[in-house]
């Protein structure tokens, strides 16, 4: 890496995510079916009709990978709940498994001086509330805040931060506009519905946890730089409105008690009854944001209804999964944010990383390249100014991605699906020096 830890201030804090149901085996311990169990049950929804029943078998093998993450030299771990591991109804009687293994899980963390970092919801609603309409259901916030207070009387004492939702534009956009995540709905109302609920079910829970006592409370979203793809006054527009779905309606909601004007406009006679009176309700104060990113996008007008634009193939080189490596978005990200919305609150980069079609020999060079360009943009961005206390790498271990099954490779752990087995790749090994103290 050309990198080190002595670069940062003494309390900034790397760290490594997970999520639940891409590594810990949904098949195990008692856990309630969800949307991505029968989403992936679904012909042609994902690569090879994959699950995770398995994944990586976390759940067994916890005691491994933490002590992998560990031996990296990492401060913290940023991990999820899975709500249907805990309530496998989505509410009512818990599952005490699912709660044992969250507290287990956490003493693991502390006993290798890894920070918990949680993230509640990282995508598997249990199919009982899929059943009522999921997120397009207002009811969802009451219910989320019932899963939050269900998991956190647990483990909340030993947190070190929480997040409600992991990326509400995935949750919303992605999942009900664009379907290719679970629930897999293409209806704007329906898109509309979700992403305003995912924000009520945000302040619900953040007011559930401020209800046990706890502190540290933040969100994360994800952010995609939209470059018009010519220099049309027609492609500006429709990269300007791309941003505004994806980046600034879900800030606006959070900082600004409102969502933006161009957004709203295509959004207006879809959305629920009595929108504009939650913003109270969604703007509870937070401790921390943290922000996801990934890539870049190139963006053109297209025929047809709003938003009305496509995207369009870039220039630049790009990961597995197609993504151009655009380092400079995440600096534009960081000073944005903290400047328009968050004004001062510590600011944590809570997931960067690539895909790449990884063997367990392979040099890793790419890896290690992305990770050194995104990290020295956030480190500009802190000579800039920007109060950014922690970086996240996008991921421990290989895992379910999602609608592209165990194909696209984002650890720095190269696991094996047939045997199981983990081998740290060469980047893990760059980062073991880097961090070292
Ligand atoms: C993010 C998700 C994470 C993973 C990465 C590649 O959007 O939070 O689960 O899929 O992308």
């Amino acid at each position: 890496m050309n990198f080190k830890r002595s670069d940062f201030p003494e309390d900034f804090l790397f760290s490594a995510a997970t999520s639940s149901y891409q590594i810990e085996g949904h098949s195990f311990g008692g856990a309630g079916l969800t949307h991505w169990d029968t989403f992936a049950a679904t012909p042609g929804n994902v690569v090879r009709a994959e699950n995770g029943d398995i994944a990586c078998d976390h759940y067994h093998r916890y005691e491994e990978d933490l002590d992998l993450a560990a031996a990296m030299g990492l401060d913290a771990y940023r991990f999820s709940t899975s709500w249907a591991r805990v309530l496998p109804e989505g509410r009512g009687t818990p599952n005490p498994e699912g709660l044992d293994f969250y507290d287990r899980l956490v003493d693991a963390m502390l006993a290798r001086n890894l920070k918990p970092m949680a993230t509640l919801y990282h995508w598997e609603l249990p199919v009982p509330l899929a059943d009522l309409g999921g997120w397009r259901n207002p009811d969802i916030a009451h219910w989320f805040a019932e899963f939050t207070t269900a998991i956190m009387d647990r483990i909340g004492d030993r947190m070190f931060s929480v997040a409600p939702i992991n990326e509400p534009w995935c949750v919303g956009w992605l999942s009900h506009f664009l379907g290719h995540h679970a629930p897999g709905l293409r209806d704007i109302r329906a898109a509309a519905h979700a992403m305003h609920h995912v924000m009520t079910a945000h302040g619900r829970s953040i007011q559930a946890m401020r209800a046990l006592g706890m502190d540290n409370l933040g969100a994360v979203c994800n952010f995609e730089y939209a470059h018009p793809a010519n220099d049309t006054p027609e492609a500006a527009q429709a990269a300007r409105l791309y941003d505004g779905v994806y980046n600034r309606f879900f800030l606006g909601g959070l900082f600004k008690g409102e969502y933006p004007a161009d957004v709203i406009e295509g959004f207006t006679p879809h959305m629920p009854k009595g929108w504009e009176k939650d913003f109270g309700l969604i703007g509870q104060p937070l401790d921390w944001l943290g922000l996801n990113y990934y890539t870049c996008k190139r963006i053109l007008p297209d025929d047809g209804p709003w938003p009305g634009y496509k995207e369009a193939d870039g220039p630049l080189p790009k990961t597995q999964m197609g993504w151009e490596i655009y380092p400079d978005g995440l600096h534009h990200f960081l000073t944005w944010t903290h400047e328009e919305y968050t004004k001062g609150l510590p600011l944590y980069v809570t997931e960067s990383g690539m895909a790449n079609a990884d063997t367990p020999d392979h040099p890793d060079q790419e890896r290690i390249d992305y990770l050194n360009t995104h990290v020295a943009a956030a480190k500009q961005a802190m000579d800039d100014g920007v109060p950014l206390k922690g970086y996240t790498f996008w991921s421990l271990l290989d895992n379910y991605e999602w609608a592209l099954g165990y194909e696209k490779r984002f650890g720095l752990i190269h696991v094996d699906f047939e045997t199981l087995e983990r081998t740290p790749k060469a980047s893990y090994h760059a980062l073991v020096k880097a961090l070292a103290r």
